[in-house]
């Protein structure tokens, strides 16, 4: 049988649970937002906000709201939001990172593969000093650096481009469906963990990076 699986040449991190997980921080900060406009919010709805970015994950805490709001009124909630939830993060250590982190990216780099950050999130920059990672990677892309978020490819494509590796080269690790969508439009292999890792779509797929060999993933050809 032939495997057309093109050699890994670059791992692309979604941040925000793969390298570490905020979703405790994500909830209570929408929650205290939703709490203070009288909105129904509840986990189960923080869960459709996993990889998405802050403007859509507002418009789905909003549909059950009361009442419609304008486009300036939206802005300063997303803003309010993200005060609540910058103080919660500010409390993240290097202790926070997920089990099998540290040891995977030392696997890569040690096998010279080239390692970036592809996050949805514009807190990106700050949560990744917190936990001690900001000078890791070879190269970042953030919600900061695109204007289409995931599913959209462009996140990846972005980091790729950055650390000068072709899309087909690259293997991208994500917790998020909308991530998975945007690893394969990139025309990207992707590692499905966490709340991916049941995803149908994944090309792989592990509880978490503890789970995962580096040289399995590289020598899958
Ligand atoms: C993603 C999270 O990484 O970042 C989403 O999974 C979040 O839940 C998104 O909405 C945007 O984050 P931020 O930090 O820019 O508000
Ligand atoms: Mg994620």
């Amino acid at each position: 049988m032939i495997d057309n699986r093109n050699e890994i040449r670059a791992v692309i991190f979604d941040l925000d649970g793969v390298i570490v997980s905020t979703d405790e921080c994500h909830y209570q900060g929408w929650k205290q937002l939703a709490d203070e406009e009288g909105i129904d919010f509840n986990r189960e709805i923080n869960e459709r906000l996993r990889g998405v970015s802050r403007m859509e994950s507002l418009e789905i805490v909003l549909e059950r709201a009361q009442k419609q709001y304008l486009e300036d009124q939206k802005m300063e909630m997303a803003t309010r939001k993200n005060e609540y939830y910058k103080g919660l993060i500010q409390k993240l250590t290097p202790k926070d990172i997920l089990p099998g982190v540290p040891e995977f990216l030392a696997g890569l780099k040690g096998r010279g593969i080239k390692i970036a950050i592809g996050s949805s999130s514009k807190n990106s920059p700050l949560i990744l000093e917190r936990i001690g990672l900001d000078k890791t990677f070879d190269a970042t892309a953030d919600g900061n650096d695109i204007s289409r978020s995931k599913p959209d490819p462009e996140v990846f494509l972005v980091a790729a481009m950055r650390v000068g590796i072709p899309p087909e080269n690259c293997l991208v690790v994500e917790d998020a469906e909308a991530g998975i969508e945007a690893a394969l439009a990139a025309g990207m292999q992707v590692l499905g963990v966490g709340f991916a890792s049941k995803s149908e779509r994944a090309t792989y797929r592990a509880a978490d990076l503890a789970a995962v060999r580096v040289g399995d993933i590289l020598n899958a050809r």
